[in-house]
């Protein structure tokens, strides 16, 4: 049962009014928000690794001055997010801290292994366009800067999936080689991209309370469904078979019929043993060190500033 206070908080929940970072919440509600949006932040600056792979072996200047657009849009995602999560009493340095340390998670999407220029296809298509299925709903969340953060990330992800599905067209269209590619990018990423959405709904242990703060707006089962069945179609386009054999069009249901999930190389990844887990933590803890002296150098600068000014 809920205190005067909650049941105040739950029907500003209930009328759709977005929580503000100076508006009393339930401690539970400011650490669910921590956890989730330092995690989604996370998310994006892990996400800039298997994708930089490729930047100096793009096909052409043109892909690869899109790559890098994309890739610093995945930074200021990061930045917007922290922001978002800092409106809740946290600092970057303790966010950064539990990434490092292993403690805080990211999309176990980043700990596959970007292997041809077919990848980068993929994760635009398949990665971005999964992501955009998520975050459209989370522009509409409780909490302010978050609900605010996810309107211009959905703006610029819109164009790096568009990308992504130009790429995997012109490599379907092009040789019997590159459609080869394509297909077995497909093959690769296809599945992980479902398990961005999380566990089954059965097996969820947040997905309860999140909805009943408008935190989740639709269910990872719901959302994986409608990637699914906005995915299909765009496979057959593209003339590639997606890698399901159970897959198949349910009249009745209106909706495509697909099979099982491997979730035991979910929580595989999850626990930190995917194919490029240590790598992904590696290079960012790497990061963070080797620009230790130039966030010295700018606290000294603004030391030296303020006590010049105090002078
Ligand atoms: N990878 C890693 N961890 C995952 C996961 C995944 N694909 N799916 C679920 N989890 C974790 C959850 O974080 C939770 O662990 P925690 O309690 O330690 O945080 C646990 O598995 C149980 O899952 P739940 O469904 O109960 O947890 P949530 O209610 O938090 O739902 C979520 C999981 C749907 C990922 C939700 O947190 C969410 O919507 N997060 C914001 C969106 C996000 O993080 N997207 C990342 C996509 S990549 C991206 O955005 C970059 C883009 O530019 C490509």
């Amino acid at each position: 049962d809920m205190s005067a206070e909650e049941q105040a908080f739950q029907a500003r929940i209930d009328a759709g009014v977005k929580i503000e970072p100076k508006d009393w919440m339930p401690e539970a509600y400011r650490k669910t928000l921590v956890r989730q949006i330092s995690q989604h932040a996370h998310s994006e600056i892990v996400g800039q690794l298997p994708e930089g792979n490729w930047v100096t072996r793009a096909p052409t200047l043109k892909r690869k001055s899109i790559l890098l657009a994309k890739i610093q849009d995945e930074a200021g995602h990061g930045l917007y997010l922290y922001s978002a999560a800092e409106t809740l009493g946290v600092s970057r340095d303790e966010l950064l801290d539990a990434l490092h340390s292993g403690k805080a998670k990211y999309s176990s999407i980043f700990n596959y292994p970007t292997l041809t220029w077919a990848d980068i296809g993929a994760i635009g298509w398949l990665v971005d366009g999964a992501a955009i299925i998520n975050q459209v709903p989370l522009c509409r969340c409780s909490y302010g800067p978050y609900s605010r953060a996810m309107i211009r990330v959905c703006k610029e992800e819109a164009f790096h999936a568009r990308q992504g599905y130009d790429i995997m067209m012109k490599l379907a269209q092009g040789s019997p080689e590159q459609k080869a590619m394509a297909q077995d990018a497909l093959n690769r990423w296809w599945w992980p991209s479902l398990m961005m959405f999380g566990p089954s709904d059965a097996n969820s242990v947040n997905s309860a309370q999140s909805a009943q703060w408008r935190i989740k707006l639709f269910s990872n089962d719901e959302l994986r469904q409608r990637m699914v069945d906005q995915t299909v179609p765009q496979a057959e386009f593209l003339g590639l078979t997606v890698p399901d054999p159970d897959l198949k069009w349910n009249e009745e249901r209106g909706h495509y019929d697909f099979g099982e999930i491997d979730w035991e190389e979910f929580h595989n990844v999850l626990k930190g043993n995917g194919p490029c887990n240590r790598e992904r933590l590696r290079t960012r803890v790497k990061a963070y060190e080797d620009g230790q002296w130039f966030r010295d150098a700018l606290v000294a600068h603004a030391d030296k500033q303020a006590a010049r000014k105090a002078a």
